[in-house]
């Protein structure tokens, strides 16, 4: 076990909460860089919100940020803790998402290397990224390309260890347009069934081809197929996948990745407001079998892009019903926002105790289910961890505050009671 010693700020927490309390809703955060020392800048992801009820609405701003009056003592907190060591005592592996910014910034990379095992990239490989429009319309196939920045994250993972999360195959956002039409071009018609089928088998073999080719797939542990594909009203979202091949693309989709990943690979469904359509997920899971009722699929993903006021008992029936499939249950995507959906809260100390409470009862939570053998949970993976590179950063839901400054989220995941924002 590692030893550290980390010194909290206390008042740090509330200058922090002044600093963002006084920012309009939706505005972006203050404080743009990690730190003051750190170099990097969030960069918004392209269509980094998903498309549904999780799109920013009108917000309404509640709670006020309570003044700053006085100094606080400085109190010395002994973590003996990574956030890698409390998941590995459970058996899970440790993820956080990984975008260029953090790579390009040592603090980032240096709390990644302490804390994590396992790796996603926020964008590198999603289809957006890796589908090359020219190359497809010289080949007259669907043609996979990684960029400089892919290979230079692929890399960094290879050589630091990581055990890595593909993200992501089949999805509506992030997709450009142009593979579903003649041509490879907007221009004309969109294509047939049978055309788009094989375009689809086509981008997945290359996928993990190419991944073999460069010396990469072996890091990979998991990939996830098919992200977003049920509304929360047990529809499926209309997309062009959809609308191309039918309503059999999901299976389409799993059946080609089963054909054309390692065995060694886990193929996850992956979605968000998994506890508001927990019966839809569990019913669909189970039509993902071959002909001998085999499934194709190993793991649904749970992104649990969460909120402080979320119900957490109906959120662990949802990894218990998913759990009782045999399918791996994971964590993809977590963090916590202050407040509820429709209504952001403002980093007030009260409010940041509340995250640290949820993050400290959630993992604790999802522990027992593991520990129980009621759901089979391989890794947990965090979106992030410092506010300011977070895709919701203006709503504070990662473990870190401004300059890094550990928040009671940290010591929540920590499992550190004490310090998790609990009233003594
Ligand atoms: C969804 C996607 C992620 C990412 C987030 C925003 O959760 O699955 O890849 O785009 O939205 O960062």
């Amino acid at each position: 076990m590692r030893k550290k010693k980390i010194l909290l700020f206390a008042v740090v927490l509330a200058m922090f909460m002044t600093a963002c309390g006084s920012k309009e809703p939706g505005e972006a955060t203050a404080e743009p860089s990690v730190s003051q020392e750190a170099e990097a800048t969030p960069t918004p992801t392209p269509e980094a919100t998903p498309e549904t009820t999780e799109k920013e609405p009108e917000k309404e701003v509640v709670s006020t940020p309570a003044p700053v009056t006085e100094e606080k003592k400085e109190e010395e907190i002994i973590v003996t803790e990574t956030l890698g060591s409390v998941l590995a005592a459970h058996n899970m592996k440790a993820g956080t998402c990984l975008s260029e910014q953090m790579l390009n910034n040592k603090k980032c990379t240096d709390f990644i290397l302490e804390n994590f095992n396992s790796i996603t990239f926020e964008n590198h490989l999603k289809p957006d990224y890796i589908l090359d429009q020219k190359a497809s319309k010289a080949a007259g196939d669907i043609v996979v390309k990684f960029s400089d920045a892919t290979v230079n994250m692929l890399k960094w993972c290879a050589d630091n260890g990581m055990a890595v999360r593909g993200h992501t195959l089949i999805w509506h956002s992030q997709t450009p347009d142009w593979i579903f039409y003649e041509g490879f071009d907007t221009k004309n018609e969109m294509v047939s069934r049978d055309v788009m089928l094989a375009r689809m088998e086509s981008y997945i073999r290359q996928t993990f081809e190419l991944l073999e080719d460069m010396g990469y797939l072996e890091m990979f542990y998991a990939y996830d197929v098919v992200n977003e594909a049920w509304e929360d009203n047990g529809t499926k979202r209309n997309s062009k996948w959809l609308q191309t091949i039918g309503e059999d693309y999901l299976w389409q989709a799993f059946y080609f990745a089963d054909k054309y990943a390692p065995d060694y690979i886990d193929l996850y469904y992956n979605d968000f407001n998994e506890q508001f359509k927990t019966e839809t997920l569990y019913n669909f899971v189970q039509t993902l079998v071959d002909e001998d009722g085999n499934y194709l699929i190993d793991g649904v993903g749970f992104q649990a892009h969460l909120y402080t006021e979320d119900d957490l008992e109906q959120y662990f029936h949802t990894v218990e019903r998913l759990g009782s499939t045999g399918l791996k249950v994971c964590l993809t995507e977590l963090d916590i926002c202050l407040g509820s959906y429709p209504i952001i809260k403002q980093p007030t100390e009260e409010n940041l105790k509340a995250q640290g409470q949820h993050y400290y009862n959630l993992l604790n939570g999802l522990f027992a289910l593991a520990d129980e053998g009621k759901v089979n949970m391989d890794s947990l993976t965090y979106w992030g961890f410092v506010d300011q590179l977070s895709w919701r950063r203006e709503r504070s839901p990662m473990l870190l505050g401004a300059a890094f400054k550990p928040k009671y989220a940290y010591y929540g995941a920590l499992q550190m009671k004490e310090y998790a924002g609990f009233d003594e």
